[in-house]
């Protein structure tokens, strides 16, 4: 079912149903819609007084987040664990998963950084052979991949689901089959595909999947998880230790009754204290996001990627840097022409929020975005060629 758009910008983001700017800059930071702005200030407004707060109340808050997580990306509840960005994922993956000297790790070159630089680090302090695999101007090579899988040593895989400058969306499902089938650990960055995609973590054979929620998740920064599979989760020991990672902690009457003894589900990595009014705002982001409905956000998203898509073809100046094909991109659609630098500088002035990534131009438009919206941008980058 189709949402109506008009509505959701106005009951939400109404600064973009003013037309005060024509935001296209989600693959850099969410706007958080008024009910996760009402969410934190009244969280906030209780932390002022902490007696309004109740420890049941922190908490619930948190598990009210893995829950909409969870069912967001068809996991179960104890394979969440809340996280404050992408980056601990990954860290988790890179120094919780038993790899040592001689094991391979694989990404995609050109990756973002932070799936890049937990794993030099591995190498540098175990021995792990850390290879990338070259891309084409930023689209994977899922041949290669799968092809390098074929060495015994290659222990884990990985991949941005969407690549942060090209927006090359890599197919989960046959990467991960692959990965199966080798026995090798599969790790998924989602931050760029989780929101103008839908997932199914079990489908895609994730082993470990990261998840900052400040992009397409409409969260506030600081607010993301990280997910582990049931199967893994009781060969997995935290990296970094929580004084609530361990049974027993929920009792605060017996906190110096000191037992390592790890909780059994993902909470195990949960590195409390989080940032509560930040997750009560993400709880009500992900509740949006669930009311629309995913597949129905998802269509809408792929609907003005495709604007931009078509467009881009009937340009003689202008190049796609990310792939036409439908299956290959989510929400991030770049842009190559000349004087790029000017072309954002005329966007800018006409207040079309973008980003330049790359050399090229990166519009990443989400569900409460117009087609109106798109073509208003597309005829500001025209004029800036043909000046
Ligand atoms: C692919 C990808 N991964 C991770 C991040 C950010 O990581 P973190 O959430 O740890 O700040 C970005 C942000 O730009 C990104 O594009």
């Amino acid at each position: 079912m189709p949402f109506d758009v008009d509505r959701v910008r106005e009951s939400e983001f109404p600064w973009a149903a003013r037309g005060e700017v024509i935001y296209l800059n989600n693959a850099s930071t969410g706007p958080l819609p008024d009910r996760a702005l009402r969410a934190i200030r009244d969280f906030d407004e209780r932390r002022a007084a902490p007696y309004r707060l109740s420890d049941d109340l922190q908490f619930a808050t948190l598990a009210r987040g893995r829950e909409l997580i969870a069912s967001l990306i068809g996991a179960d509840v104890g394979e969440i664990g809340l996280a404050v960005n992408t980056s601990y994922g990954i860290n988790l993956a890179a120094f919780s998963l038993p790899l040592g000297a001689g094991d391979v790790v694989l990404t995609p070159d050109r990756e973002f950084p932070a799936n890049v630089y937990p794993w030099m680090q591995l190498a540098r302090r175990r021995g792990i052979i850390y290879r990338r695999i070259p891309t084409c101007d930023g689209a994977v090579d899922e041949e290669a991949l799968r092809r390098e899988l074929e060495d015994p040593a290659v222990r884990a895989v990985s991949v941005s689901w969407v690549g942060f400058a090209s927006g090359y969306t890599i197919d989960l499902e046959a990467i991960g089959r692959a990965c199966r089938a080798r026995g090798a650990y599969f790790v998924v960055d989602a931050i760029q595909g989780l929101g103008p995609l839908t997932l199914d973590v079990r489908a895609c054979h994730v082993d470990i999947l990261a998840c900052g929620a400040q992009k397409w998740l409409l969260s506030p920064w600081g607010t993301g998880f990280v997910y582990v599979r049931r199967e893994l989760l009781g060969q997995l020991e935290p990296n970094v230790v929580s004084w609530m990672a361990v049974k027993g902690s929920d009792d605060f009457s017996r906190l110096v009754d000191y037992d390592l003894t790890w909780r059994d589900d993902a909470r195990r990595f949960e590195f409390i204290t989080l940032p509560f009014q930040d997750f009560a705002g993400m709880n009500a982001s992900l509740e949006l996001i669930h009311e629309l409905g995913p597949v129905a956000i998802a269509h809408h998203v792929t609907s003005l990627a495709d604007v931009i898509v078509l467009w881009a073809a009937s340009q003689r100046d202008v190049e796609l840097v990310t792939p036409s094909s439908p299956r290959q991109r989510a929400g991030i659609v770049s842009l190559r022409m000349p004087n790029a630098v000017a072309v954002s500088a005329a966007l800018k002035k006409a207040a079309v929020s973008h980003s330049l990534r790359e050399g090229a131009i990166r519009l990443s438009p989400h569900f409460y975005n117009t087609r109106e919206e798109i073509r208003r941008t597309l005829g500001v980058i025209e004029q800036a060629l043909e000046s």
